[in-house]
């Protein structure tokens, strides 16, 4: 077995400032805001919050476009207020974990402002230039990823929108100036990293290599040397990739990132060869459990990995993994499927309240610049999709649709802040759906994610779903994913019906006890048959 960490056993759950909770009636959520809620998600039993961009930004991509690395962002408050929320954490056993941009700044960044003032100016290396539109290269938020400057006339590079210019990573100074940012928070008490599209650092832009480029190991090996492997923390890197990518960053002993999210199976919803996010395809829920087994069977004992169903970028769970028509049973059973895996889960807010898509009808409803940007590019220019097409997608998979503001009750504004605008509408449907209904409700969806933490941390069985082994059963019954977890005397089995029929099961052990089940059902020795997404878990 392998070296144990403090964070092994930990639930990371997913911040998004902006929509958790204005305590200024700005219309924006806010650091004291998440301190208000603190107790909420102590209660929830996660451990770890990470909070996506909190840094001073003109908010182009809701913080991805980092102005400045070292200022909290004065529409969520100060840095004083960031050591109070550390503070507070600390007091109940809480952590906080930081999202790092390092692939690109914001166009307001001072590095970049230096850098257009001129070929000679010490900063113009921080950032990719050329004097053509190299490749042809388009920007992952749509239309060209090289963005013209009169000025120099030169052209730089970015992958994502025109306002987040891509750090020029070749230059050692780069390197230098991110670890002193990254140092200046963990010797705050930041105790966790999250790291933004960290397989574009290895970028070799004039050979066209985009993703794992040949130094990017190198690269963010000296970054862990330089800076938060000097340090007890936990990291995971936004990796978009495969197995294989996933160990090669992950390995322990390269000393590079504990976890990855290589999103295989979140982004099986989408179909690539079309229009990727905008033409989402049913999910193939056989291929989610084989894509799942292949990364506890692959990282298992080599490394570590990362359980993850929902973020800010991907629609919510149950439209995608679940079925909206069995809305509570399948919310609950995507839960036990993903979370008592080996690994790390990691919550998404509202995912424990079963929150939902909002329904979108009109463009400029949309504040996301992904939208934005391929609405320009398929529906305005290049007239691929049309509108009607294209907003259709967009409820399904586009990131404003699950950035709606957290549903705290059925007050104004669902309790966001105290009814004055928001941001983003309030997906409606805040009445059914809310933290203050569902905290009352002994069978809501909160109350099973709740129950499923404690099951997970429950001194008889954690040390097994932590570091216990993984063993798929049945896999040839596609509808099924059945797995059990073992470690010496403990044995758990995890019973999951993936989809809306019925199923005949026949388990090859008698079980012992009933630990957890979405249907509130108690078998005494076998189990024949499963209702839709029936999820059960036993002792045998
Ligand atoms: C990551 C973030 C996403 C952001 C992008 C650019 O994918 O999760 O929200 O837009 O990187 O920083
Ligand atoms: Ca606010």
């Amino acid at each position: 077995m392998k070296l144990k960490k403090w964070w092994h056993d930990k639930i990371v759950y997913e911040i998004y400032p902006k929509s958790f909770m204005d305590a200024n009636n700005d219309g924006i959520g806010d650091i004291k805001g998440i301190i208000s809620k603190l107790d909420y998600l102590k209660n929830l039993g996660v451990d770890i919050l990470w909070l996506t961009p909190f840094y001073k930004s003109p908010m182009k991509d809701n913080g991805y476009d980092v102005a400045n690395y070292l200022e909290v962002n004065s529409l969520f408050g100060n840095n004083e207020d960031m050591d109070i929320l550390i503070a507070e954490c600390k007091k109940r056993n809480m952590y906080i974990m930081m999202d790092i941009v390092a692939n690109h700044t914001s166009s307001e960044h001072f590095w970049f402002q230096e850098a257009l003032k001129g070929k000679d100016n010490p900063y113009r290396d921080f950032y990719i230039w050329s004097d053509k539109p190299l490749y042809n290269l388009q920007s992952t938020f749509g239309g060209s990823a090289w963005e013209y400057e009169p000025n120099s006339k030169q052209y730089y590079f970015h992958e994502f929108a025109v306002e987040q210019p891509d750090l020029n990573w070749e230059n050692p100074k780069v390197m230098e100036e991110m670890a002193k940012c990254i140092n200046y928070w963990l010797d705050k008490g930041i105790k966790g990293i999250r790291f933004d599209v960290i397989h574009l650092i290895g970028k070799e832009i004039f050979k066209n290599i985009l993703a794992y480029g040949p130094t990017l190991h190198q690269k963010v090996h000296e970054l862990y040397k330089k800076s938060y492997g000097n340090y007890d923390i936990v990291t995971v890197g936004e990796a978009w990739g495969n197995l294989d990518t996933a160990i090669d960053f992950t390995s322990p002993e390269k000393e590079e990132l504990d976890m990855v999210f290589q999103f295989e199976c979140t982004s099986s919803t989408c179909d690539f060869t079309k229009f990727g996010k905008f033409s989402p395809k049913p999910i193939d829920m056989e291929f989610v459990k084989k894509t799942l087994i292949k990364y506890q069977e692959g990282l298992n004992d080599k490394s570590w990995n990362a359980l993850v169903v929902e973020n800010h970028d991907l629609g919510r769970c149950i439209q995608r993994f679940g079925d909206i028509n069995y809305y509570e049973k399948s919310a609950k059973e995507i839960a036990v499927m993903n979370y008592l895996l080996k690994g790390t889960p990691f919550i998404y807010q509202g995912q424990e309240l079963g929150m939902t898509n909002i329904k979108i009808d009109d463009i400029n409803d949309y504040d996301d610049v992904e939208v934005h940007g391929f609405y320009k590019d398929y529906v305005l220019d290049k007239k691929v999709m049309s509108e009607e097409d294209f907003l259709k997608a967009c409820n399904q998979e586009a990131r404003d649709n699950n950035r709606t503001p957290m549903q705290w009750d059925d007050s104004v504004n669902a309790g966001f802040n105290n009814g004055h605008k928001t941001w983003l509408k309030v997906n409606p449907n805040y009445k059914q759906i809310n933290a203050k209904q569902e905290l009352s409700d002994e069978n809501s969806i909160y109350n099973f994610y709740k129950k499923l933490i404690l099951l997970r941390k429950d001194e008889k069985y954690c040390e097994t779903f932590v570091y216990g082994d993984f063993k798929a059963i049945d896999v040839e019954k596609k509808n099924l994913f059945i797995y059990t977890r073992n470690l010496n005397d403990v044995h758990i089995a995890v019973i999951c019906n993936m989809r809306e029929h019925n199923e005949t099961i026949n388990l090859p052990f008698k079980i012992k006890k009933v630990l957890l089940s979405n249907y509130n059902k108690q078998y005494l020795d076998n189990i024949n048959k499963l209702e839709p997404y029936e999820a059960i878990v036993v002792t045998f």
